[in-house]
């Protein structure tokens, strides 16, 4: 459009706030778009092989992550082919196990459940370990019906003794979990993954993660929230490829 068409036609009723709408979009959008550049750029700057972080760790745990993972794969796979609707999701699942056997966590809290392949694992470990409990905070999907009913489809009903899931968003779900808990050992962020999604949370659960805490962080290449949150703290951190994205590992 040239710039006498936008003089010319700025002037006509009602032009003009869908005109300073579209300027404004289109600034959000050039600086997103950026933002996710520079996010990918440090990304992959930063990024270690995960085999390498776990086996130096413990080799044998890694492998029965390995394990788990892929029996949980095969039967997801099974489950989720009954249902007719795309639920999405599946974070860094061997990781996100292997953490919660390594670190035998009293308390976990997790954001984004979808079909639940995270709340799964995390459910197992712990079941393994004997001890720990899971807080997971998620929104139903509005576009389905009944959406509640798919949340977490995947956990088993045996495990479901330490789980308690919160439906009504991170903000109000968040707040109503750490009324009950004096701390959080390890906080798994997977839903929001906007810069201001992840601050809101983090806001609200950062004094309870204490030394020793771990967070892990899906998707932090979408932006800079990751490297300024560790950064700022001045903390341990990993970031390690997964599926053509990086998840984030800190120790607080
Ligand atoms: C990528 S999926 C989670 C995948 C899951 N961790 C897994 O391994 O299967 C993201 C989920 O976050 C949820 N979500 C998005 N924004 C949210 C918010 N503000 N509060 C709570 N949940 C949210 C979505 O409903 C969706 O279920």
């Amino acid at each position: 459009m040239s710039v006498e068409s936008i003089l010319k036609n700025a002037f006509r009723p009602g032009y003009f706030p869908v005109l300073t709408t579209k300027i404004w979009t289109r600034i959000v959008e050039v600086r997103l778009h950026h933002d996710r550049v520079r996010a990918k750029t440090w990304c992959h700057e930063n990024a270690v092989d995960v085999t390498t972080f776990t086996t130096i760790k413990d080799p044998n745990l890694w492998k029965e992550s390995l394990e788990y993972a892929s029996v949980l794969g095969s039967e997801a796979e099974i489950k989720l082919r009954h249902l007719d609707v795309e639920l999405g999701g599946g974070g860094f699942v061997e990781l996100v196990y292997f953490l919660t056997r390594l670190l035998r966590p009293t308390i976990i809290v997790e954001t984004g459940v979808a079909a639940g392949f995270t709340t799964q694992v995390i459910l197992e470990a712990l079941s393994r370990n004997g001890s720990g409990y899971l807080y997971s905070s998620d929104f139903p999907y509005f576009r389905l019906r009944d959406p509640e009913k798919y949340i977490g489809v995947l956990v088993d009903d045996s495990l479901k003794s330490r789980w308690e899931l919160l439906t009504r968003g991170d903000r109000e779900n968040l707040k109503n979990i750490t009324e009950h808990i004096d701390h959080i050992d390890i906080f798994h962020y997977d839903s929001d993954k906007s810069y201001r999604g992840r601050a809101i949370a983090l806001d609200i659960v950062k004094n309870y993660l204490k030394p020793g805490s771990v967070l892990i962080m899906d998707d932090i290449d979408d932006n800079l929230y990751f490297r300024d949150f560790v950064y700022h703290l001045k903390c341990k951190y990993y970031v390690f490829p997964c599926k053509q994205k990086y998840v984030g590992l800190a120790f607080i």
